[in-house]
């Protein structure tokens, strides 16, 4: 299958095209982070208004005219004709692509005004081109950054358990195989990516938080302060990151003086801590045969590093960079493995959707 994917969720514009699930043909992404940069936090007004521009420019930009659309494939829904068989996708590639097959989106969870850009224009392309529609899960998306870094390896070694850490969710996922997914750890408050935003503004480092935290605490001591350890308790594989947050608020409070080089690499070694050591339980407790990392934090250096070393001898399968933030490769990646169109006039956003 060679599927052309839409990401629209939260400040990305993402489209991908995608074949067999495993390779990358072409992807483009905007952003609407510097205008966020501005307000110190993302404005999903902004947010949505940005992805109406976006996302013509961005589906541009994959398609190409050395490219075909195959409306050939059957598909039981009420769009049986038809309509058009343009010859549009995508942009010329190194790898010879095959016509574009099906149509995916990320449906949430998200910010629904982003979401609704994303899911109206891939069910147009849809109807237009009779093409399925796949809608997916924006965090199962994150799961499959690692299938487009390592290819049909994954396909092996169950059980598997991924450590999804993102903006907005912090979750443990027990992978039996690709569709029996168990949550087995989540946060009960603040996401990780969250937190590091939070402390990032905190610290008055701007927006966004996660990156520019993460490079101020490389020229700091990771033991100068010691946060406590949130949830460390033996059996309990669940996250909390919010009373982490108003301890380096109180901290700054009180310790006005201390370097912020400090206290950024306190924090972020207490996270990456919280993060390695529930990770490293709930591998031992299912008796896993790898891990793997996505989501926006797992762009974080020193988490990539202290997962892999500190699980081995167990796999950790960390996705090349450019599948960790927001992007719609992975989402057409979930799309091949999780092949359930539905009818593109019935596809809905859903803001709040679990993975399950
Ligand atoms: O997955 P993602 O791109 O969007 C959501 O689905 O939320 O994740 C974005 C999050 C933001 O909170 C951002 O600060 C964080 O990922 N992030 C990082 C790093 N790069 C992005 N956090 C820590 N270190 C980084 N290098
Ligand atoms: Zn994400």
């Amino acid at each position: 299958m060679t599927i052309l994917a839409l990401e629209t969720s939260c400040d990305e514009t993402a489209a991908a095209i995608v074949q067999n699930g495993i390779t990358l043909i072409t992807q483009s992404i905007a952003t609407s982070m510097p205008l966020h940069a501005a307000t110190g936090g993302i404005v999903p007004e902004i947010a949505s208004r940005q992805q109406s521009l976006f996302i013509l420019p961005v589906l541009q930009e994959v398609l190409s005219p050395q490219f075909t659309i195959d409306s050939s494939q059957p598909r039981g829904s009420a769009n049986q004709n038809p309509r058009h068989q343009p010859s549009i996708p995508i942009r010329p590639s190194t790898i010879n692509p095959q016509p574009v097959t099906a149509i995916a989106v990320t449906i949430g969870p998200g910010l629904i005004g982003s979401l609704l850009v994303g899911v109206e224009t891939a069910k147009t392309l849809a109807y237009t081109w009779n093409l399925p529609l796949i809608p997916v899960n924006h965090m199962l998306g994150h799961i499959y950054g690692a299938w487009l870094t390592f290819g049909r390896d994954m396909d092996q070694h169950w059980p598997k358990l991924a450590l999804l850490v993102s903006g907005g969710h912090t979750e443990l996922i027990l992978m039996h195989s690709h569709h029996e997914l168990q949550k087995v750890g989540q946060t009960l408050d603040d996401a990780a990516g969250e937190a590091f935003d939070k402390a990032a503004k905190i610290l008055g480092l701007g927006y966004p938080g996660g990156p520019n935290l993460s490079r101020l605490a490389e020229s700091g001591n990771p033991t100068a302060i010691p946060f406590p350890l949130p949830l460390n308790q033996k059996n309990n594989l669940n996250f909390s990151f919010s009373g982490l947050k108003t301890a380096l608020l109180n901290y700054s409070r009180e310790h006005p003086q201390t370097n912020k080089a400090d206290i950024a690499a306190s924090f972020q070694h207490t996270i990456v801590t919280s993060l390695v050591t529930k990770t490293r339980l709930a591998a031992a407790k299912y008796a896993v045969k790898e891990v793997i990392l996505g989501g926006g934090v797992a762009a974080n250096t020193l988490l990539r590093e202290r997962l892999a070393s500190e699980l081995r001898p167990l796999t950790v399968r960390i996705p090349d960079l450019k599948f960790t933030t927001d992007n719609a490769a992975v989402i057409a990646s979930a799309a091949h493995y999780h092949n359930h169109p539905i009818n593109p006039l019935e596809v809905q956003a859903n803001p709040s959707l679990e993975l399950s």
